[in-house]
C-alpha cells in the first residue's frame, strides 16, 4: 500500500496488491480521476489520459481555451462551469450565485486513518491504511473543501468523504453534500440494488444501465428497507465466482441517495450521500460540515469476492469494541412468545426451559415500560412496569443471572406515543410541524433528536435502567419513518438541518451508551431491517435483519443482504410455526440452517415445542456453539441464488480452507428432476476433504459438485418443499 505524489506530473497514486486509484490536478486547478480499478505499475506521468480539446457545444475553460470538465473524468464535479453531469455538491453564496469552481491548493498523505466528526466511519492504525487529503479552495466563495481518501493495505478499498468550510464573513448555504463521485471511462455496466419493504428486505434489482440516470434514495429519515445504501456497478457478465464489480457503500443511517449517471460520452458517473433533497446546511464564518463516509470497493473476481471484501472490512475496521470478530452469544427473545402479554413468571418459565436448551443470553422485548400492554401507550417512559417486573429490570435481570444466562432488554428510545407521560410532559418534544397535525405510525410519534435536550433526557431514562441492572444486550428499535419534520428551537433557514441532526443525535446517544457500557451487546433493529446498514454497524455489530422469521422468506432475505453486510451482522432466529408472517410450516432443522448463517438465537417459547424438537434444539445448540466462529466471521460465498433457482445455497470456509459449512436449501421441489450438482467454493483444490464418511478433493468438489443425492438420503428429486441441509467439510490431516 502507498500513496505516490508525483509533484511534476501533479498526479496522486493511491495502491495496493489489488487496487490503484489515480487522481490528477487537472489544467484547471480541480481534481481529475484518472483510473479506479485493479492494481497497475506506478508512472510519473498519465497526464494523456486527460482531454484537452474543444467539441462543438462544449464549453471550455476561458484560460487554457482547451479544457472542459464536460470532456474529464471528474473527483468531486461542481456546478456552474464546464461539468454539466449531476453534481456532487452545490452551495447557495450570499449573492445568490451557486456556481463553485475549487482548486487544488495543497494536500497531506499520512499513515492511517483520521476519525470523522460524531459520524460513524471506518478506522485504521498506521500499518492498516494511508490517507490522502487534499485542500481546494474556491477564492471567490471564500470556502475551503478537504477531500479525504484512504487507501487499505489488506483491502481492495478507497473510502472517501469531504469536507466544507466557510471562511467568508457571509453565510453559504451548502444545499447538496455527497461523500463520492466516481467517475469511469465506460457504460457496459450492470447495477444492482437491494430493494425492499418491511418483511421483505433487501432484495437484489439488477438493471441495465444506459443514457440517463439511475437513482434509489430514502427520503423516510432512516436508510430504509425500501432502498438500502449500498448499490453494486458491475459488468455484465459478472457473476458471484467471477468478474468484475464495484460496490459503494455509505456509512451512514438517515436520508441518503445513490446514482448512476450515463453521459453522452459513454461515461458512468457514480453518486453516493445524504440525499440533497430535504438537506441545506448554512455555514457561518469559520464553520464546517463533514460528509458521512462513502466506502468503495473493487473486485475482477466476482460478486462473492467484492461482499468478502465489504464482511472482511466491516468485521475488522468498522465494528469497535468488545465484539469486535467476537462470537455471538445465543440468545432467546420472547417477542413472538408473549408480544406484550408477560409478567416476570412467564419470563422466567420461558428463560429456564431454554437455559435447559443451551442458550446463553434472554433478551426481554418490547412492554417492559410505562403503560405498555399494547402498542398505543407508554414509548418514551423507560421506567420499568412494577405489575410486569415487581422488582424491576435488575431484579429480573439477577433471577435470570442466577439461572446461569446472560440478560438484555428492548428499547426504542427515538419515539414517543402520545399516551406517554413523556409526552403529556414535553408535548413540543416530538417533531412536528407547527400549524400542522403530526402523522402516526404504529400509533407513536418520532423524539426531536436533533435537540440535545432530548437526547440528554432519553440518555438520562435509560442510564438509569442500565445502572442498576446487570445488562449484557441492548436491542435498540425504531418502528416508523419521520415525517413533518421540524425543529421548533432553530430558524426557517436550519430548518434543512433536522434530518441530519435526527441521524447525529441517534448517533451521539449510541456514542454515550457505549461509552459508559462497553461490555454491552447492541442489536440494532427497525422494524425489522429498515436500518439496516453500515452507520448502524459501527455502534451496534448486529442487526434484527427482518420481522420475518419464515426459514424459506429469510433464504431470500440473508441471501440478499449478505452481498453488503458480514454474517456476524445479520440477526436470525428459530420461531415458531405455523410462522406469524406468513404461516408456513417448516421444520424446526430447516428453520434451524437458515438461522445459523447468522447471529442465531430463538424467538418462541421452547415450552411449546415437542420433546423430540426440543432435543434436536439441544443439538441445534451445541452444534452452534462449535461452529459460530465459523459461521460467523468464515469467508462466506453465495453459491446458488433462491432468485433465479427454487434453490439456495452457500458455504462458510476457514482461511485456513481446513474446515467449511455448506447450507443447502430446497424452496420448492422440483418433481421429476435428478438431483443434479453443486459446485462448491472457497476449498483448497489439493486438499482431501471428508463430508459425512466419504472422501473428496477440493477441485473435485469446486469443479464437478457434490451431487445432491449426496446431500440428501433417498434422492433429492423425491424430497418436499422446504428441506435443507447444512454439512461440515473438513479436510483430513
Ligand atoms: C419491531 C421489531 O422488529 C420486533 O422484533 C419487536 O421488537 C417489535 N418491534 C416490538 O415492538
Amino acid at each position: 500500500m502507498n500513496i505516490i505524489w508525483h509533484s511534476k506530473s501533479k498526479q496522486f497514486h493511491l495502491y495496493n496488491a489489488k487496487i490503484s486509484y489515480i487522481i490528477c490536478v487537472t489544467p484547471v486547478g480541480d481534481l481529475g480521476n484518472i483510473y479506479f480499478g485493479k492494481c497497475i505499475r506506478d508512472k510519473e506521468d498519465m497526464s494523456y489520459v486527460v482531454n484537452r480539446f474543444g467539441l462543438s457545444n462544449v464549453a471550455v475553460d476561458a484560460d487554457t481555451e482547451s479544457y472542459s470538465m464536460e470532456l474529464n473524468r471528474q473527483e468531486y464535479p461542481s456546478f456552474g462551469t464546464t461539468d454539466f453531469g449531476t453534481q456532487a455538491f452545490e452551495t447557495e453564496q450570499s449573492n445568490g450565485s451557486r456556481v463553485n469552481s475549487f482548486v487544488y491548493k495543497d494536500h497531506r498523505i499520512f499513515a492511517g486513518k483520521t476519525a470523522l466528526t460524531g459520524l460513524p466511519a471506518t478506522y485504521a492504525d498506521d500499518k492498516e491504511a494511508m490517507t490522502l487529503e487534499m485542500q481546494l479552495e474556491d477564492e471567490v466563495a471564500k470556502m475551503s473543501l478537504t477531500l479525504s481518501y484512504t487507501i487499505f493495505e489488506d483491502h481492495p478499498v478507497i473510502t472517501r468523504h469531504a469536507v466544507f468550510t466557510n471562511n467568508g464573513a457571509s453565510k453559504v448555504m451548502l444545499t447538496k453534500a455527497l461523500s463520492a463521485c466516481l467517475d469511469l471511462p465506460d457504460q457496459d455496466y450492470e447495477w444492482m440494488q437491494f430493494s425492499g419493504a418491511w418483511a421483505r428486505e433487501r432484495i437484489p434489482v439488477t438493471r441495465k444501465i444506459t443514457a440517463g440516470s439511475v437513482s434509489i434514495e430514502s427520503k423516510r429519515g432512516a436508510s430504509s428497507a425500501n432502498q438500502n445504501p449500498f448499490i453494486i456497478i458491475k459488468r455484465p457478465n459478472t457473476d458471484d465466482h467471477g468478474g468484475e464489480a464495484i460496490g459503494v457503500s455509505l456509512v451512514y443511517s438517515g436520508n441518503f441517495i445513490a446514482q448512476a449517471e450515463c453521459d453522452t460520452f459513454g461515461r458512468t458517473r457514480i453518486l453516493m450521500g445524504i440525499n440533497p433533497d430535504r438537506f441545506s446546511w448554512p455555514l457561518e464564518k469559520g464553520e464546517t460540515f463533514e460528509t458521512p463516509e462513502a466506502v468503495i470497493a473493487y473486485t475482477a473476481e466476482g460478486l462473492n469476492s467484492l461482499s468478502q471484501t465489504y464482511h472482511e472490512l466491516y468485521n475488522n475496521n468498522l465494528v469497535r469494541g468488545k465484539w469486535k470478530n467476537t462470537p455471538r452469544p445465543i440468545l432467546i427473545n420472547n417477542w413472538e412468545a408473549t408480544f406484550m402479554n408477560f409478567d416476570e413468571e412467564k419470563i422466567l418459565k420461558i428463560a429456564k426451559k431454554a437455559k435447559e436448551a443451551g442458550v446463553e443470553l434472554f433478551v426481554l422485548d418490547d412492554g417492559w415500560f410505562g403503560e405498555r400492554d399494547d402498542d398505543f401507550a407508554g414509548l418514551g417512559d423507560w421506567i420499568e412496569n412494577p405489575k410486569k417486573l415487581p422488582q424491576g429490570m435488575a431484579g429480573l435481570a439477577r433471577k435470570v443471572n442466577a439461572l446461569g444466562m446472560k440478560f438484555g432488554f428492548w428499547i426504542e428510545p427515538e419515539m414517543v406515543n402520545p399516551n406517554s407521560n413523556l409526552y403529556r410532559r414535553h408535548p413540543d418534544w416530538a417533531l412536528g410541524t407547527p400549524g400542522r397535525k403530526s402523522s402516526l405510525g404504529r400509533h407513536q410519534l418520532v423524539l426531536d433528536f436533533s435537540r440535545e435536550e432530548v437526547v440528554d433526557h432519553i440518555y438520562g431514562m435509560l442510564s438509569k435502567v442500565l445502572s442498576d441492572a446487570p445488562i449484557s444486550y441492548i436491542k435498540w428499535d425504531m418502528n416508523r419513518s419521520l415525517t413533518e419534520v421540524y425543529n421548533i428551537d432553530i430558524t426557517p433557514q436550519e430548518q434543512g438541518t433536522v434530518y441530519h441532526k435526527y441521524v447525529m443525535g441517534v448517533y451521539r446517544l449510541y456514542e454515550k451508551l457505549r461509552n459508559d457500557y462497553p461490555d454491552i451487546l447492541f442489536e440494532s433493529c427497525s422494524s425489522g431491517g429498515n436500518r439496516f446498514d453500515a452507520g448502524m454497524l459501527y455502534y451496534a455489530p448486529q442487526a434484527w435483519c427482518s420481522d420475518n422469521t419464515d426459514a424459506i422468506d429469510r433464504i431470500r432475505i440473508q441471501y440478499g443482504t449478505s452481498f453488503g453486510y458480514p454474517i456476524s451482522s445479520i440477526g436470525a432466529h428459530v420461531s415458531a410455526v405455523p410462522n406469524q408472517q406468513t404461516g408456513r410450516n417448516v421444520s424446526i432443522s430447516t428453520r434451524a440452517n437458515v438461522a445459523y448463517f447468522g447471529t442465531f438465537g430463538y424467538e418462541l417459547d421452547l415450552n411449546h415445542v415437542s420433546e423430540e424438537e426440543f432435543e434436536e434444539v439441544k443439538l441445534q445448540i451445541e452444534f452452534m456453539k462449535e461452529n459460530r466462529e465459523l459461521f460467523q466471521f468464515g469467508r462466506f460465498y453465495r453459491l446458488r441464488s433462491p432468485f433465479d433457482t427454487d434453490q439456495c445455497a452457500w458455504i462458510v470456509v476457514s482461511s485456513d480452507r481446513r474446515k467449511a459449512i455448506l447450507g443447502f436449501y430446497c424452496l420448492r421441489a422440483n418433481v421429476n428432476s435428478l438431483p443434479g450438482f453443486l459446485k462448491l467454493a472457497g476449498l483448497s483444490e489439493e486438499k482431501l476433504y471428508v463430508i459425512e464418511d466419504k472422501e473428496y478433493y477440493g477441485d473435485e468438489l469446486m469443479n464437478l459438485g457434490v451431487t445432491l443425492k449426496t446431500l440428501f438420503e433417498g434422492g433429492f428429486a423425491l424430497a418436499n418443499d422446504f428441506i435443507s441441509c447444512v454439512k461440515v467439510i473438513e479436510a483430513k490431516e
